[in-house]
């Protein structure tokens, strides 16, 4: 999720703050940009990689030895040249950085340009910074305290770093929501958004906390809080190596993005889920909420893990919003000529927002007069340029082959979607309405709870992990998230895995069922538990192996299983965010035994941008 670098010290600052980007890489990132302070402020910035940066500024002027560099993993405004980062201020004199969402910028640039105030992008990052410089000009105090006065104001997330041309021995840095750490060597200081770029020059560390304020000189370091009242830097040395900071300490990206989804969640639903007021707000739903519920029919389009978002999706808007709904691969859909009426909505679910399938089927509904809504992790993405509107999943970069934070990032997005349309057309009820809403807020923490006790899941990964062949079953809501725990079980630990209706077993897949067929039951309490409880017993009765996904507190099913995982009890309709996560870990702790390379597969891609 985007990078910080700053350098102040007796080096030049360009080589250390490039290469420092370049250990932020892995994060994700879709532009890059410095600014340095020499005789003057310089800034340069580009849409693209580090390496196109470094390519661009060849033969210019790097010199100085105070210097901030950021990569940016857009949210407000589509990657380009001119949305990169670092921002100039209105006067030219201030330069920033910033990692994180400005909630309120809106708000801020509307009364910014009612003073005159124009803006060269399209970022929350530029408003902050033109308001941080227009609290300084209208109040004539400090840079520092004009920075304290506007933290105050705004709502959001931010890691920021601030220079001044009038003051080159200075970098202002802050922090609320995004992380960042400062080290501390002998007549200079590195500041990054993790360890990776600083664990190479010093190994004594600050990790400035939220509501802070750091005062950052070659020889200097003052921490204040937004009183103004001056802090003790609590320095702690570094005791993990390059490689592992980059997975946050995590042996793989697979399991940190596992581990990542209480925080993706909640990122995901800030700003838009608003259970005191009963509110949801979604500029995309909004602006075309009449197109929507009214379509005659929903088409959803994508492939993988997005499909089976999808199908979750079709339970929701058909069961809260009472319009049709189709899911479709889109690899399929876009060869059948597919008929589409006038009125029609596709949604388009997409992590990378790059899927060749996925996008040339949307194409061709395009041509066809659809309305296209995108559901897209990646800003500024193909997918996302081609949707008429759309609503981001906010989890970050995911760089895990298999998607696990993208997909709970997904169904957030379309949980709040489909309330937000069912509200408007009156299919919900208050009660029900308020009710989901408390749910799906709770979601982050009961996700949470999951995670704390993982060991159970792994013990029973290994005791499977030479199993053949696996079965997933599930009803309802739990249908597709059955299906998404077969995949993520063949695509990393190469275990043959289906997915099945629950109730689809007798049809036929009950013969594959004998002693060593381990069965995975997606079994949660809701309006089907007392099926399930029979699928259960039809296989416990020919010998299968059962491993459930039972609901806490519940004692038949786990009863008659030979290994159970419990989950928070949650409504159905919001319960496949945490009855995945389970099966995420098994397929994780399944690969893991088996010594595969859990974050990149064989045979996979993370972005199939080939048809
Ligand atoms: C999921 O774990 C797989 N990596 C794959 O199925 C993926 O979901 C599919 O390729 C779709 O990718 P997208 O969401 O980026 O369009
Ligand atoms: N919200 C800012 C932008 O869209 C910063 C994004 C980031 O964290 O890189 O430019």
């Amino acid at each position: 999720m985007c990078g910080i670098v700053g350098y102040i010290g007796h080096r030049q600052a360009y080589p250390v703050v490039i290469k420092g980007l370049k250990r932020l890489e892995y994060r994700g990132y879709d532009s890059a940009g410095v600014a340095l302070l020499n005789h003057g402020l310089k800034v340069y910035k580009k849409k693209g990689k580090v390496a196109d940066l470094e390519d661009s500024v060849v033969g210019l002027d790097l010199g100085g030895q105070v210097g901030i560099g950021h990569t940016r993993w857009a949210t407000h405004g589509e990657p380009s040249d001119r949305n990169a980062h670092p921002h100039y201020s209105a006067s030219g004199q201030l330069a920033m950085i910033h990692n994180g969402i400005i909630e309120n910028y809106a708000q801020i640039k509307e009364e910014l340009q009612h003073k005159g105030y124009t803006f060269k992008s399209d970022t929350d990052t530029e408003v902050l910074l033109n308001f941080i410089e227009e609290i300084r000009n209208n109040n004539e105090c400090s840079l520092e305290e004009a920075l304290r006065i506007a933290l105050r104001r705004i709502v959001g997330a931010y890691c920021i770093l601030l220079v001044d041309a009038a003051d080159p021995d200075t970098i202002l840095a802050a922090r609320k929501g995004s992380p960042l750490v400062i080290g501390i060597g002998k007549g200079e200081h590195f500041l990054a958004s993790d360890a990776s770029p600083i664990i190479e020059y010093t190994k004594e560390v600050v990790y400035v906390n939220d509501y802070q304020i750091a005062i950052v000189r070659a020889d200097e370091l003052i921490l204040k809080n937004l009183g103004n009242e001056k802090q003790t830097p609590f320095i702690t040395r570094l005791d993990m190596e390059l490689a592992a900071i980059e997975k946050g300490g995590y042996e793989h990206f697979m399991l940190k993005e596992i581990h990542e989804q209480p925080q993706t969640i909640f990122d995901c639903l800030r700003g838009r889920l608003l259970p005191e007021s009963g509110m949801i707000t979604m500029g995309g739903v909004e602006n075309h909420l009449e197109s929507l519920i009214h379509a005659p029919r929903i088409i959803i389009v994508a492939c993988g893990t997005s499909w089976h978002a999808g199908l979750v999706a079709e339970y929701l808007i058909e069961e809260l919003c009472r319009i049709p709904v189709e899911v479709e691969y889109a690899s399929e859909f876009r060869y059948r000529n597919p008929i589409i009426h006038p009125g029609d909505v596709i949604i388009a679910i997409s992590q990378s927002g790059e899927t060749a399938d996925t996008l040339v089927a949307l194409e061709n509904a395009k041509e066809k007069g659809a309305f296209i809504f995108g559901v897209v992790n990646a800003v500024g993405s193909s997918i996302a340029r081609l949707s008429h509107a759309g609503a981001y999943t906010h989890s970050g970069p995911e760089i895990g082959v298999a998607s696990t934070k993208a997909f709970t990032g997904q169904l957030a997005v379309l949980t709040m979607m489909a309330l937000k349309m069912a509200r408007a057309k009156g299919t919900v009820s208050d009660e029900r309405y308020r009710t989901l809403l408390h749910e799906l807020h709770a979601v982050p923490e009961k996700v949470a709870a999951i995670l704390k006790d993982t060991a159970s899941i792994k013990a029973i990964a290994e005791k499977y992990k030479d199993a053949s062949d696996f079965l997933f079953l599930g009803r309802g809501y739990n249908f597709p998230v059955a299906l998404e725990g077969a995949l993520k079980l063949k695509e990393i630990s190469y275990i043959h895995a289906e997915g099945y209706p629950a109730a689809e077993m007798k049809h036929g897949p009950i013969a594959l069922v004998d002693e060593k067929l381990p069965v995975v039951f997606v079994a949660t309490r809701d309006r089907f538990y007392e099926k399930i409880v029979s699928n259960v017993q039809e296989i416990k009765a020919r010998k299968g192996r059962i491993i459930c996904i039972a609901s806490e507190g519940d004692s038949t099913i786990p009863s008659m299983a030979d290994d159970v995982i419990f989950v928070p009890d949650a409504d159905e309709l919001v319960g496949p965010m945490l009855s995945v996560v389970p099966l995420q870990l098994l397929s994780y702790y399944a690969g893991l035994a088996k010594g595969y390379d859990v974050d990149k597969p064989r045979n996979l891609a993370k972005s199939v941008t080939v048809e």
